[in-house]
């Protein structure tokens, strides 16, 4: 069978986790401490905080910019239910819109969806392919949004405008007009998930990138203490001598990266642009050019001018079919050996968002690209053999369910 996306677990990441814990320091310590530098240095941003997860990173920074009941936050139909979840979470209402052809969030819609209790937009850069950062940044820099828009808060006011999230949780090491992803948005979450690009077993990192008057430093200190339960020393630093009194200077969370995991990233991301990248590269391209020889697949964009993959998701959609077919085809595949997803079953069509009153039909875009989407796998250790196997299962499976012959 060949799986979707495992890990890449081998000799290296082995050693530095058992370093990590031979070192007697299994939470958040000098590795973390390295990882958060090395990311930052990655993506040239001022600071990035390590966390435990995407979710609890991004819901923490909700929390920070003070989201609540009463608020709204834009979020696209067509994403990962935590996305939206961490909104609920903040009492928060989620105003969904739909997306492009491009399975990335439709900058007019959300200029449709914008009102005076708008705080916060959370692109999503589906399958790792960069949202047009600089269409969002514009809209909410412009002289209606900021009339528009109304802070209940210090930080609010200081921003004096929407804030703008990214949920970069596919796009670690993706281009955005000639940048790494995470020096665009005020702040840019990645996921370091068990299944993603460059993972850490479970794990998020939050590039700081706030405008003047923020200093991005200080907010990353701030950050640090709230992902610590407001804890004003970590435990590192109370282990020096007679150090052991702290103040709780707010209600803080608990979602701070440990060292063990940091170990594994570590690792990662010193193969992840001469190693990790080219890889999944080239399976794109060996997909891309596969399926671009059949008139009824569609390939997903993945390069542009301005805009280049992280190479996270293939997000191949097969023409012209039905939702009762795009299952039976994968079910074709997987009788294949062959595993398979779909990104996403769009938030209207899952139970907490229905019983919510977010309708399916208000999302065409959404909708069509879910009915005929089937991702493939794509992971380092995936073989050019393997790659062919995937193709003649798709082709394979395609020709059985609708009884044709591929051109
Ligand atoms: C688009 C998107 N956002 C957020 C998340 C949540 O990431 P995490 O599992 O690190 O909390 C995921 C996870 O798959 C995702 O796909």
């Amino acid at each position: 069978m060949i799986p979707f996306s495992p890990p890449r677990i081998d000799q290296a990441i082995i050693d530095e986790v058992t370093a990590a814990l031979q070192s007697g320091w299994i939470t958040t310590g000098p590795r973390t401490k390295q990882f958060e530098k090395e990311i930052a240095a990655y993506c040239d941003v001022p600071a990035v905080l390590a966390v435990n997860s995407w979710t609890s990173g991004a819901e923490m920074l909700l929390r920070w910019f003070g989201i609540k009941e009463g608020d709204e936050v834009i979020v696209p139909a067509y994403t990962y239910c935590a996305s939206a979840n961490i909104v609920v979470h903040c009492g928060a209402k989620v105003v969904m819109v739909d997306v492009g052809d491009d399975f990335c969030i439709n900058v007019d819609a959300i200029k449709k969806a914008i009102t005076k209790n708008t705080k916060a937009i959370l692109p999503v850069d589906i399958g790792g392919y960069p949202v047009d950062y600089n269409a969002i940044m514009g809209m909410v820099q412009s002289d209606d949004c900021r009339t528009l828009f109304t802070p209940n808060n210090e930080r609010q006011q200081h921003l004096g405008r929407i804030l703008v999230l990214n949920d970069a949780a596919h796009s670690f090491g993706a281009i955005h007009e000639g940048k790494k992803v995470g020096t665009s948005c005020d702040f840019t979450v990645f996921s370091f998930h068990a299944v993603k690009n460059l993972t850490t077993a479970e794990g998020g990192g939050i590039c700081i990138n706030l405008p003047a008057p923020f200093d991005n430093l200080e907010i990353y200190k701030e950050l640090n203490i709230l992902s610590l339960h407001g804890q004003n020393k970590d435990a590192l630093a109370k282990v020096q001598k007679g150090n052991w009194e702290y103040d709780v200077v707010d209600a803080g969370y608990k979602c701070n990266m440990t060292d063990i995991l940091a170990a594994i990233g570590l690792v990662e991301l010193k193969r992840y642009d001469s190693e990790t990248l080219p890889q999944r590269k080239h399976i794109f391209e060996k997909y891309a050019k596969a399926f671009a020889t059949y008139d009824w697949c569609i390939v997903p964009a993945y390069k542009s001018e301005w805009r280049e993959s992280s190479y996270h998701l293939f997000l191949l959609r097969i023409k012209g079919i039905t939702l009762d077919q795009r299952n039976e085809i994968i079910q074709s595949i997987f009788n294949q050996d062959v595993s398979v997803n779909v990104h996403y079953k769009p938030l209207p069509l899952l139970t907490a968002y229905a019983s919510r009153g977010y309708k399916m039909d208000d999302y065409p875009v959404a909708k069509a690209l879910w009915e005929s989407e089937i991702t493939l796998p794509v992971y380092y250790g995936l073989s050019d053999k393997n790659i062919d196997t995937v193709i003649h299962a798709v082709v394979n499976a395609y020709q059985s369910v609708m009884k044709t012959v591929a051109i």
